[in-house]
């Protein structure tokens, strides 16, 4: 029992020192990038907004991360990306902007909702030729897939995401950049016994990751005006 309250005392200063302290000077640093690039355009803030318009939940990537994955894409030479969970196409928009010409974003939704916002807001952005939105259960979805892809991110429900990255191996060539958001979860994954499912997905995956083979990955943390979590970027290797 006194193990517990002790854990949980940790727990809520831990967690209470990232959400109150820290954050604060990691959002304003994080709108000071955002600002001094100002690349967030018309297209990206309607995409913002119809979350709200719509009454999605405010969880899309934030602006600096699209711009990073945006980078990411751009340095794998991406000319097809697979996305897990599409929410209102934030992220797509930003993945499918560096693709060439005749690149293409699949994303995988599986409420239809979301799926009918995403392409209001892709077609926006001018992008309709360049996203196909599939509509369904992504573990449904994946074995129907041909790869191999050059990039895939890995962003819908938190529980499978040992499947999803497994599925993304099959859908790989070597060289191919497999990113997944979320799994630090405020740091939760620290709690070895903790009960919630989307950070008991997150340490299922993180282990999975570190143990698998012919793979070079890590995690990078992530902090800014989105609570305090991280993502995971492996690269699958050449084969000898
Ligand atoms: N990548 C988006 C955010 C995705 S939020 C962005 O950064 O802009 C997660 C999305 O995954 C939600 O829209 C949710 O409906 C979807 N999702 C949840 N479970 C899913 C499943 N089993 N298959 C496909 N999508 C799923
Ligand atoms: C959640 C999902 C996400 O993809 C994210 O970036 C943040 C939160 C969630 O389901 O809580
Ligand atoms: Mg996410």
């Amino acid at each position: 029992m006194k193990m517990i309250i002790l854990q949980f005392l940790f727990f809520s200063i831990f967690t209470h020192q990232t959400t109150t302290m820290e954050n604060n000077i990691f959002e304003k640093v994080d709108e000071y990038i955002g600002n001094l690039f100002g690349d967030h355009d018309a297209s990206l803030e309607a995409t913002e907004r119809s979350l709200a318009e719509a009454g999605m939940p405010h969880i899309s990537i934030s602006p600096n991360q699209g711009k990073f994955l945006h980078i990411l894409a751009l340095l794998c030479g991406a000319k097809r990306v697979l996305e897990l969970g599409t929410l209102a196409g934030y992220s797509t928009i930003w993945l499918a902007r560096a693709l060439p010409k005749d690149g293409k974003v699949i994303t995988l939704e599986v409420d239809s909702k979301h799926a009918n916002v995403a392409k209001k807001n892709i077609e926006n952005a001018g992008l309709k030729d360049k996203v196909e939105i599939r509509v369904g259960k992504a573990l449904e979805i994946l074995p129907t897939l041909d790869g191999p892809f050059d990039m895939i991110f890995i962003d819908a429900d938190k529980p499978p995401y040992t499947e999803y990255f497994e599925w993304a191996l099959k859908l790989s060539r070597p060289g191919t950049l497999i990113i997944a958001d979320n799994v630090i979860r405020d740091g939760k994954v620290l709690d070895d016994n903790s009960k919630d499912e989307m950070v008991k997905g997150a340490q299922r995956f993180n282990r999975f990751l570190a143990k698998t083979k012919g793979i070079t990955a890590t995690i990078i943390q992530t902090v800014g005006i989105k609570e305090y979590d991280g993502m995971a970027i492996a690269r699958v290797n050449e084969t000898e």
